[in-house]
């Protein structure tokens, strides 16, 4: 099957490679004429493990190409992704849905014969009713139909989880169109991967309410850390104790620093505003994202208690900025405010991240960055562990020990290491919802 996939992005460009894997003949679209040329050169605008490789063979086998041509694309298309970004609207939160009406808008002036067109990008509940009306009304008779396929990919395992999904949700009233999706998806319907099918609002809504529901369950367990501190209880143990629970699940209860990424803040905060609109407020989220809000600067307080002083004058180490391990994602990184909060707080910070420090230097550029974990360690009074890169859970402590200040302090803000261990080796350490030096 012919397919356009317009918005090449992480979720475009994975999706793009995933269905040319699948034997589709893609074409992936961007208006970003520098990010089309750099695909052609065999080049990935981002880091995702896996990606390079899948990309070049599939161009190889000539079933992906990169273009800036939308209309040749959709024309030639049986199957139409719009992929485009949904950020958060500036000033209110809502998503900002202009690039998706915009994509839906050059979409209807190049339609050609039966077309599915799939928003797979996350938007709010109606949206697929718009992007119907503005196909209509631009092309009157276009012979077409809007199908909601939201996308759960994982960065950092967005291949894996493309090819094996634990559900695919398919929001579908029309028969034609049912046959064009299942066409799409057919290894997987042949391995028999779940698939919701239902109608298109409650298919946008899914999406939704996953991300929301596992922000909860992140903010649950950051809170539950929050008392532990309090209690002198361990929530490694709380959580291990209460995700052995088959009805709780173990996965999403990892203490740390707040969500982030290019997902959870915003479609938490959109959701949101769609309760509101809707008059069903959804008071549990909104508390989420306030809590979540709060949480990333405070951390910065966590880095204080460890020292037992101001911060003024003192160089504090991070290592890993992007919102999690085997990404270069900067998006709503944790880390960002976590650093300027150090840097109100009147410390000088550096920081090291395997992968991701080309895109920090676009968001943090008078941050200094470090060329490896010991050298970040280099004089700090204090190293932060902000994002569980693999490298940074065997350091070698001794040599840490030599490089840092004479009163070493780790924070470590994922619970990577030991706390007796790093205490038996001379280090203060202080991690999140775990028992403190002194019991409490
Ligand atoms: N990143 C994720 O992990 C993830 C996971 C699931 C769902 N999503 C959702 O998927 C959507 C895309 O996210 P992303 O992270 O891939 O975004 P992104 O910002 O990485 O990519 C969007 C791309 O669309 C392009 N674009 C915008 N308007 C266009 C147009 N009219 N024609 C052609 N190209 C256009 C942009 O230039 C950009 O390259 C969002 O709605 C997001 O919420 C993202």
């Amino acid at each position: 099957m012919r397919v356009a996939m317009i918005g090449t992005g992480y979720v475009g460009l994975v999706s793009g490679a995933c269905f040319a894997d699948f034997g589709h003949v893609v074409t992936c679209v961007d208006k970003d004429a520098g990010k089309i040329a750099a695909l052609q050169r065999g080049e990935m605008p981002i880091y995702e493990p896996g990606l390079d490789a899948l990309v070049a063979a599939n161009v190889r086998a000539k079933r992906l190409e990169f273009s800036t041509d939308l209309k040749a694309a959709v024309g030639a298309a049986e199957a139409v992704f719009i992929a485009v970004g949904t950020p958060s609207r500036r000033g209110d939160g809502h998503a900002d849905l202009s690039y998706v009406y915009a994509a839906a808008k050059e979409i209807a002036a190049a339609l050609d014969g039966f077309t599915v067109v799939i928003t797979k990008s996350t938007v709010p509940v109606g949206t697929g009713d718009e992007v119907e009306r503005i196909l209509r009304e631009t092309r009157p008779d276009a012979d077409v139909v809007v199908v909601s396929n939201p996308e759960f990919l994982r960065e950092g395992a967005a291949i894996q989880d493309f090819k094996h999904p634990d559900r695919i949700v398919v929001g579908a009233e029309d028969e034609r169109a049912g046959k064009v999706m299942q066409e799409l998806y057919r290894p997987l319907y042949l391995n028999r991967s779940p698939i919701v099918t239902t109608d298109r609002r409650t298919a946008e809504l899914i999406k939704y309410a996953a991300n929301a529901f596992l922000a909860t369950k992140i903010t649950f367990i950051n809170e539950i850390a929050d008392l532990c501190e309090k209690v002198g209880a361990d929530v490694q143990e709380v959580a291990r104790g209460i995700g052995l629970d088959n009805r709780i699940g173990s996965k999403f209860l990892h203490a740390g620093p707040g969500y982030g990424g290019s997902c959870f803040p915003k479609d938490t905060l959109a959701l949101i505003k769609t309760g509101q609109d809707r008059e069903a407020p959804l008071r549990i989220v909104e508390t989420v994202a306030a809590v979540n809000e709060a949480r990333k600067r405070a951390m910065a307080r966590k880095v204080t208690a460890a020292l037992g002083s101001s911060l003024r004058g003192k160089t504090v180490g991070v290592l890993g900025l992007t919102f999690k391990p085997n990404t270069d994602d900067m998006r709503d990184a944790p880390s960002i405010p976590l650093i300027i909060a150090l840097h109100d707080m009147g410390a000088k910070v550096r920081a090291y991240d395997p992968i991701g420090m080309e895109q920090a230097r676009k968001v943090l550029p008078e941050l200094h960055y470090c060329e490896d974990a010991y050298e970040c360690a280099k004089g700090a009074d204090a190293l932060v562990i902000c994002t569980e890169w693999e490298q940074f859970r065997a350091l070698d402590l001794d040599r840490l020990k030599r490089v840092m200040g004479p009163k070493p302090a780790i924070v470590d803000l994922r619970n990577i290491y030991p706390p007796d261990e790093l205490r038996r080796r001379g280090f203060i350490y202080e991690g999140v919802g775990r028992p403190r030096e002194n019991g409490h």
